[in-house]
């Protein structure tokens, strides 16, 4: 599978911010995973670490590994959280949801003290969306509809799987949304907020200002960390 080796060492690497007693926010996807490897390894090292999950499939693979889990009610915030990234421009604003997870992660990243972004170097873009298509969780009420608001910012298609529309762990439909050229880190927070009054919208993949570290693993095993200061 591509990248396994960048996509390792840079979730790794981000757990090496984990200290003993904390609480931190398990990311979902093919990179987050590799982080739980290595809080059950600080686990059976002596950690004390409670975990809240993104998704009901980070959930499972916590679960396996033996990590205590929270729901994010329980507390009242996070030390640290460790998530993927579909995109990342050069502000560290990020495109997530590749994976559908993308509103319970922006509601774990908000609790979060720190935001740790985990990606390979080919997630590393000057401007996000040009590339890869916005994901937008809409409600499946009148979900038609939503969609036909949604597509003034470019055109939009609704996610399926096995046919069917495609379901989050919130019950939620997604509309993967094409912004021709993309979107340039100063106009990102305009977008952020045109997006989220759109009724029906229940939450959109952008993610503006949240991302405190980036970790980027390359091939070769090397990482590079970009650090972003929240303002
Ligand atoms: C899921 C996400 C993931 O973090 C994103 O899709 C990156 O996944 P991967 O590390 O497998 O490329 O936002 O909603």
């Amino acid at each position: 599978v591509a990248h396994e080796a960048a996509k390792q060492i840079a979730a790794r690497t981000a757990c090496s911010w984990i200290t003993d007693g904390m609480t931190v926010g398990l990311g979902t996807g093919s990179t987050a995973v590799f982080a739980l490897d290595r809080i059950a390894e600080l686990m059976a090292s002596g950690y004390q670490l409670a975990g809240v999950a993104t998704s009901s499939a980070t959930e499972e693979q916590a679960r396996t590994r033996g990590l205590q889990l929270l729901d994010l009610n329980e507390v009242e915030k996070l030390d640290l959280a460790i998530d993927g990234a579909d995109e990342v421009d050069p502000a560290g604003n990020l495109i997530k949801g590749g994976g559908g997870a993308l509103t319970r992660e922006k509601l774990v990243a908000l609790a979060a003290d720190e935001l740790v972004i985990v990606v390979d170097e080919s997630k590393l873009v000057e401007r996000l969306g040009a590339a890869f298509r916005l994901p937008v969780a809409i409600l499946p009420f009148g979900w038609r509809h939503t969609l036909r608001r949604l597509s003034r910012f470019g055109e939009g298609e609704l996610r399926t799987r096995d046919g069917l529309p495609y379901a989050t762990d919130n019950g939620n439909h997604i509309v993967d949304l094409q912004l021709p050229g993309g979107v340039a880190p100063e106009q990102v927070m305009q977008l952020d907020h045109d997006l989220s009054v759109i009724p029906g919208v229940v939450e959109h993949g952008l993610f503006v200002g949240l991302t405190t570290r980036v970790v980027v693993g390359s091939d070769d095993r090397q990482t590079r960390i970009i650090e972003i200061p929240r303002v």
